[in-house]
């Protein structure tokens, strides 16, 4: 087994290269092992799920109920439709069977018997190739019935999105593969106790799954000591704006930001002043660009800066970009994807973007700025789901740390006319 979730090899996306590079051996060594001593590998591996909560695995895993009197299931989540995010797709194009290699051991410590590829309906393609990948693995007995002898019997399909971003949201998503409208639901009850048809369900990103044959073929101390000590591992980061090499890095946790931007993805183009950084994704804080020394690419570090990992997707902004037409751009995105369900997400993103195109417009009042982050606040925390959190936190966090550029949008007043 390789050592990465994304060794330079070509063809590892066929079962022959993947095997012939040590692919299903961590299959072979989990189900010698008890479905509980996997679990605990996986929880002392310190792996914390990449799908945006940064969540321990193993601990969700242990969520699960023992036994086999109901069916259980497993929601692996491909829908990847946030903005700055891309990574899971390298996954699915460059080594699937890793994915479907992760999915199988853990359907084997959970003791489930069907999971559900989740992905992004955009992605036809890459649903293609992992439809693919599952028929080879199939063939080679490492799906269905009595994996390898082993007793242990699973299934996996591949379920497509249709463009909706809330579909990615864990309870949305399972709606949506029972064929329901993508609408949130209200939580507790949690997935481990009722989720799928009712029933135990563990959902986790493509990513997380990907990790564990690594954790399993190289062991959880080997695993623990990659990159920064409490959210450790190999992590995939996605860069794009304002990069000379734009792309999908695989590296420790733990890398400064700094380090990502200048040599992975080959710094700003014309050497010019990096303005600001969102560092996980569309929903995560807005940084400045004076303030990026010493931050690295993991959760702590992140948090100490006012900031989070979500699904690393790293988006780099110049110094010539407008910020206020970036936030509008964003608030956008939100109140598009708004299911609708919770007021305070239904009409406030509405008011958002309304009141964004004024600022972007040089029309906003002056008290537009501060509305413009009572809105925010009155939606975050307010609703079924992290949608209102997700479309919240931008607005937030680009006022506080751009003020003056909203303030510089606000319209002059109207000129006074005597005797008007
Ligand atoms: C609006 C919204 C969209 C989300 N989209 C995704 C997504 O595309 N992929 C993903 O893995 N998690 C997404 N999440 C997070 C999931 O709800 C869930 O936390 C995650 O799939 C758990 O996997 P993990 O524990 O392996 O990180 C989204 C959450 C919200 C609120």
């Amino acid at each position: 087994m390789e050592k990465h979730i994304l060794p330079d090899i070509p063809d590892l996306h066929t079962i022959d290269v993947y095997e012939r590079h040590g692919g299903y051996a961590a299959l072979r060594t989990a189900l010698q092992m008890k479905p509980d001593e996997v679990i605990d590998v996986v929880k002392r591996s310190g792996l914390r799920g990449r799908g945006g909560a940064c969540f321990p695995t193993g601990l969700k895993w242990s969520f699960m109920p023992k036994g086999n009197d109901r069916p259980k299931y497993l929601a692996v989540n491909g829908d990847e439709s946030e903005p700055g995010t891309f990574k899971d797709r390298q996954i699915f194009e460059f080594n699937p069977h890793l994915m479907i290699e992760g999915i199988l051991i853990g359907c084997y410590a959970m003791g489930i018997t069907a999971a559900y590829i989740y992905i992004r309906g955009e992605y036809r393609h890459w649903i293609r190739m992992v439809d693919a990948a599952l028929d080879q693995a199939a063939s080679k007995g490492y799906i269905g019935d009595n994996i390898l002898g082993s007793g242990f019997s699973t299934r996996i399909y591949t379920h497509s999105g249709a463009g909706a971003y809330i579909c990615g949201e864990e309870s949305a998503l399972m709606n949506s593969i029972e064929g329901e409208r993508g609408y949130p639901r209200v939580k507790p009850p949690f997935p481990a106790q009722k989720g799928l048809w009712g029933q135990p369900t563990t959902i986790n990103n493509v990513e997380t799954m990907s990790n564990i044959p690594l954790i399993i073929s190289k062991g959880a101390e080997w695993y623990a000591a990659i990159g920064a000590p409490k959210h450790p591992g190999p992590i995939l980061v996605g860069i794009s704006g304002h990069v000379n090499r734009p792309g999908v890095f695989e590296v420790p946790t733990g890398v400064p930001l700094l380090t990502l931007i200048n040599e992975y993805a080959g710094g700003v183009p014309n050497g010019k002043r990096i303005k600001a950084v969102i560092p996980g994704g569309s929903s995560t804080m807005v940084l400045r660009g004076e303030n990026l020394e010493g931050v690295c690419m993991d959760a702590d570090s992140l948090k100490a800066a006012g900031s989070s990992v979500g699904t690393a997707g790293l988006i780099v902004m110049d110094e010539d970009t407008d910020i206020v037409r970036v936030l509008a751009r964003i608030a956008h995105f939100y109140h598009h994807e708004s299911c609708g369900q919770c007021t305070p997400c239904r009409e406030g993103t509405g008011w958002l973007e309304k009141m964004l195109h004024r600022f972007e417009h040089g029309d906003a009042r002056p008290e537009d700025v501060e509305m413009l982050v009572e809105v925010a606040n009155q939606i975050e925390g307010n609703t079924i789901c992290a949608l209102g959190d997700a479309a919240a936190w931008p607005v937030q966090s680009f006022v506080k740390r751009f003020r003056d550029e909203f303030e510089k949008r606000v319209a002059a007043p109207a000129p006074h006319h005597a005797g008007v």
